[in-house]
């Protein structure tokens, strides 16, 4: 039984714009997010509170933050690795003494959401953050508790849940240890990532499964990179599930620096546009996202990666013409 409401997370001004080896301006970013916000989006990955040295690109991310506009019921999320991205991402706070009392109203440059981010594979885990599966959830757990008290809501992403460009195949076993690791530290949702793009229906199923037997069917999403084609496929498998939330990116953006070839997300536009023709909702006005996805492929000086995006751009030049 298909969803009758699907929500689409959107990750391009992070998990996009993270990857780009030109330095993108701060305008550019905060501009990006306003025009996700004007399209309809509810949900916006805004940046990662992640050291400098390893991923350049996001050294502005208090800059975009305090620059955003916050408009009700838009949650914006960022990406926070330890307790000193978490310190950051609440604007310098001291956490020590924040989580012993109770917190007000959430100051305006807060996130609504950190997302911790792990992996199902050991060597990915090394590579992407500089530590083992298990130390990683070891550093986590305190991120959660402090965010959780401090009222900010936690995801979690599990990399590699399909494959990892290190090791090769990753077990639905080896994925379900990490699902349970992060429910066991109190982490709220579960991200299950594809980040390299090699998942299929039946295998995104399987894995779904195993997602499924520790978070309530609300809190599971997926997170697919459509390097080989398979994303619209995965989603569908998982809408068959009951499944209602994903990840996409606006073009098409990004990969991950630490997933040498992996593309970007599957395309917000091309899910919009599917979803649409199946009568599923997601509140996005396909028309002014085409607008965002062409202004930052404009921005970064190139065409949207989205097939529907590209479509609709075309169909609105010749319809001028
Ligand atoms: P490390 O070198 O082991 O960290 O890196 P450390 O604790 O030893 O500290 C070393 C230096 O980093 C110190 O600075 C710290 O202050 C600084 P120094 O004394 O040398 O000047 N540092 C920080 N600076 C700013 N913010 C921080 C922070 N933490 C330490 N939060 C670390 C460990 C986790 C920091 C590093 O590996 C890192 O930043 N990794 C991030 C990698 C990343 O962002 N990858 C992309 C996002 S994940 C992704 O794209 C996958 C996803 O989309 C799902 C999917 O598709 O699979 C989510
Ligand atoms: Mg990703």
């Amino acid at each position: 039984m298909f969803p009758n409401r699907v929500t689409l997370v959107e990750v391009g001004p992070r998990d996009g714009l993270q990857n780009e080896a030109q330095q993108v301006a701060t305008d550019i970013k905060v501009e990006l997010v306003h025009r996700l916000q004007a399209a309809g989006l509810r949900e916006i990955e805004v940046t990662s509170f992640v050291s400098p040295k390893w991923v350049p690109q996001m050294a502005d991310n208090a800059q975009v933050m305090a620059a955003i506009a916050r408009p009700a019921g838009v949650r914006h999320s960022v990406l926070v690795p330890n307790m000193q991205g978490l310190q950051a991402a609440l604007h310098g706070r001291d956490l020590a003494v924040e989580t012993a009392t109770p917190v007000g109203p959430r100051p305006a440059v807060w996130p609504d959401e950190v997302v911790v981010f792990g992996a199902a594979s050991q060597a990915f885990s090394r590579r992407n953050i500089n530590c083992s599966i298990e130390e990683s959830v070891e550093r986590f757990a305190p991120v959660v508790a402090a965010a959780r008290s401090a009222g900010v809501k936690v995801r979690a992403a599990v990399s590699c849940a399909l494959g990892c460009p290190y090791q090769g195949d990753v077990s639905a076993d080896e994925v379900e240890h990490v699902v349970r690791l992060m429910k066991d530290i109190g982490v709220q949702h579960c991200g299950v990532a594809d980040t390299i793009g090699v998942g299929t229906p039946r295998r995104v199923q399987a894995v779904m499964e195993r997602a499924l037997r520790h978070f309530p069917l609300d809190e599971v999403s997926g997170h697919f990179h459509d390097t080989y084609g398979q994303a619209l496929a995965n989603i569908y498998a998982c809408l068959e599930m009951g499944l209602h939330v994903f990840d996409a990116s606006v073009a098409g953006l990004g990969g991950c620096p630490y997933a040498k070839g992996a593309t970007g997300n599957v395309a917000t536009e091309d899910v919009v546009f599917m979803l649409r023709g199946m009568g599923i909702d997601t509140g996005i006005d396909l028309d002014a996202l085409v607008t965002a996805g062409g202004y930052i492929s404009g921005a970064l000086g190139r065409t949207p990666v989205s097939r529907a995006g590209k479509a609709l751009l075309a169909r609105r030049t010749s319809e001028a013409a």
